[in-house]
């Protein structure tokens, strides 16, 4: 049989070989990743470890590559192992090394520090010697070996990556790579729905009181990025007490963290009524007012606070029958709101416009408040030169056409309640 290592240098140096086949594959870019490494493992192996395809399966799935921890401590993970390689666990000591890897990239390192220069060099050189035939010939018999090699589901690697995470034993930086794992999963809908019955949402949920601000980080962004557009999981999550420690975290004093952590707290009440009233009841709408108006907050804090605030007056638009929140018709409050059209960040312009525009339509603001108190008009005429302005720079004079013509439609809003308003006194004058 030729040596293994040959095939996958087939694979890395021939883009011939490996883009059509992980393309017809249907495989994910992760997956493929996934096959890559293990792929590298093999090849860069001591002889003697892959005398055939048979004792590949065995030893080296069986043995270790699904372990991904250092310690044995859940029976749950050697039962999930199981149905992952199959029954044939005769690992009998083949492979030697120091426990497993806690994570692909690391098992990538120590394949590459167990390479051998001058065979890498010896097999780019064959590798550049095949025919297309024998190329061909040698991309079936990838596919015929990795048919043989089961890949694991989704749910499988989000149990293993939640295991990992659950594992006290291991370090910091182990469950760092455990909860980017579980961040690229997530983000498709089946696995989001998935997450909760691997038990990961408590343990994800948990790591939000981490001592360490980047794993609450990355935590916070997973239960965001669960959590869009998906009310089963956000509503799992809200009963889990998510949204009081997130909160929290959006008050920290790192600006990653509270970005991060506003992130996911928009995610989790967007569109959800129960989510909504907790935050309310919370104070929700104050925390919103306090970064709105501090002007040496992060840029990235503002903006989504004025995006979420918009989303929640949207919200409250279309549930006509809930009572309006008091502070939304607040004169203070609104002038705040106002102020921020008046900044030179386009994008917060935007979402100002926009917070404006829903806040307008609610029953109980008053357009002379806005007229009077907080200057709206002269806010709207100056941002109207200033998009003028910079509607002659051709790369961005689409964006400008839509922001002016969402200014336009706030004025008309505007111009509009406020006539309304001028009947309204008249009838109640005559
Ligand atoms: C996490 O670990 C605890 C024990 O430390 C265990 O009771 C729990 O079942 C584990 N959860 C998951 C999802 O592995
Ligand atoms: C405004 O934000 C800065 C930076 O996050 C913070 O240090 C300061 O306490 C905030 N000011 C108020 C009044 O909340």
């Amino acid at each position: 049989m030729y040596p293994n290592w040959i095939i996958f240098f087939s694979l890395m140096l021939s883009g011939t070989v490996f883009a059509p086949f992980f393309r017809s594959s249907g495989m994910g870019r992760r997956q493929a990743r996934l096959v890559l490494v293990l792929w590298l493992f093999l090849m860069l192996c001591p002889e003697a470890m892959i005398s055939g395809t048979h004792s590949v399966n065995n030893s080296v799935l069986g043995g270790m590559f699904w372990t991904s921890t250092k310690e044995e401590t859940s029976t749950k993970k050697s039962d999930l192992e199981e149905s992952v390689v199959g029954n044939d666990n005769n690992n009998n000591g083949e492979i030697e090394f120091n426990g497993g890897f806690s994570s692909l990239d690391g098992m990538l390192q120590w394949a590459i520090g167990y390479s051998d220069p001058a065979k890498l060099k010896e097999a780019a050189q064959e590798v550049q010697r095949l025919s297309p035939d024998e190329l061909k010939e040698r991309q079936l018999e990838i596919k015929e070996l990795m048919e043989k090699m089961k890949m694991p589901s989704d749910a499988e690697l989000m149990q293993i990556a939640v295991a990992d995470l659950n594992n006290s034993l291991l370090s910091l930086e182990d469950r760092q790579h455990a909860l980017q794992e579980l961040f690229i999963l997530v983000e498709t809908i089946d696995n989001a729905n998935d997450l909760n019955k691997v038990g990961g949402l408590p343990v994800v949920i948990r790591e939000l009181d981490n001592s360490n601000a980047e794993i609450r980080s990355t935590s916070a962004w997973i239960i965001g990025k669960a959590s869009q557009n998906n009310p089963v999981v956000q509503k799992q999550i809200i009963e889990l007490g998510a949204l009081k420690k997130l909160m929290v975290m959006v008050k920290s004093r790192s600006a990653e963290e509270a970005a991060k952590a506003l992130y996911a707290l928009s995610a989790l009440i967007r569109g959800n009524l129960d989510g909504q009233e907790l935050f309310y009841a919370e104070g929700g709408e104050l925390m919103l007012q306090d970064i709105m108006r501090n002007s040496s907050i992060d840029i990235r804090l503002c903006r989504k606070s004025v995006s979420l605030l918009a989303d929640l007056v949207e919200f409250q638009l279309a549930n006509a029958n809930k009572e309006e929140l008091p502070l939304f018709s607040n004169p203070f409050f609104l002038k705040t709101v106002v102020n921020l059209m008046g900044s030179t960040d386009l994008d917060l312009q935007e979402k100002a416009l926009m917070a404006i525009k829903s806040l307008l339509q609610l029953r109980t603001t008053e357009a002379l408040v806005l007229k009077d108190f907080c200057g709206l008009d002269g806010v709207l005429e100056r941002m109207r030169e200033h998009f003028q302005q910079l509607t002659s720079e051709e790369y961005q004079k689409d964006f400008m056409r839509d922001l002016e013509s969402l200014r336009g439609e706030v004025k008309a809003i505007f111009h509009s309640k406020l006539e309304k308003g001028k009947t309204c006194a008249k009838g109640h004058e005559d």
